[in-house]
């Protein structure tokens, strides 16, 4: 079966992408990175893409004279890129309403807390604050409104008494590398459908299990 064509929006570091990068590699993961698209000049995520071979395009939005220009050019190298899932991993801007209709169901993005808590920046800080036991991980559809649309898998992680913000990041950072690349693979394998908005995964283990934290003496 042909591989579901990927494109991979980063801003940054771009630790995700490698994840995506190293689960392409295995000759039976259903889906390829045709194309990398940084909106920040000289990124180490550019780099990583360099050294696996991908082709990488810069479309620096701060050279657009608005949203809906540097948004044209953006379109313009994904349809080029023959991509048909648009991965956001690590990408710092927002989408319009415009583009991600275009695109419905066909961007999906990573985001460090259990969705709908916690959208938006400062999340790790914010979740300690809050004085929550656990955080986690979620990747979903992207719809218009920030942070919001279909999750597809989620990853728990507790929050240690001692945690500062960077900590926690680590530690729920090691979950999205386990969660990306397991949610490219079900949807490139067919096997999600939304219906009400949320995501129903064909064939996948109904976990009975339950977290406790702190663990029940
Ligand atoms: C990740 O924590 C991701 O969840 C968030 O931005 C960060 C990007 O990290 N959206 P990286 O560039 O993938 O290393």
């Amino acid at each position: 079966m042909a591989k579901l064509k990927l494109a991979v929006l980063i801003s940054g570091r771009g630790s995700n992408l490698q994840s995506l990068i190293d689960a392409c590699r295995a000759e039976d993961f259903p889906a390829e990175i045709v194309h990398v698209i940084s909106n920040v000049p000289g990124v180490m995520g550019l780099d990583r893409a360099a050294q696996a071979n991908i082709p990488t395009t810069v479309i620096n939005h701060t050279t657009f004279a608005d949203r809906t220009a540097f948004e044209i050019a953006l379109g313009e190298v994904l349809t080029q890129s023959g991509a048909g899932l648009i991965c956001l991993a690590g990408f710092m801007r927002l989408l319009s309403d415009t583009f991600v209709t275009i695109w419905h169901d066909r961007i999906i993005n990573i985001h460090p807390s259990l969705l709908p808590a916690f959208k938006g920046l400062d999340v790790h800080r914010r979740a300690i604050d809050a004085g929550v036991r656990f955080s986690g991980c979620t990747v979903h559809f992207v719809r218009p409104d920030m942070d919001c649309g279909p999750i597809i898998a989620q990853a728990v992680v507790p929050i240690h008494a001692d945690d500062d913000a960077p900590a926690l990041a680590a530690r729920i950072l090691e979950q999205e590398h386990v969660i990306y690349p397991l949610a490219v693979k079900l949807i490139a394998e067919n096997r999600t459908t939304i219906v009400n908005e949320c995501v129903t995964v064909e064939n996948s283990s109904s976990g009975k299990s339950f977290l406790v934290n702190p663990a029940p003496d």
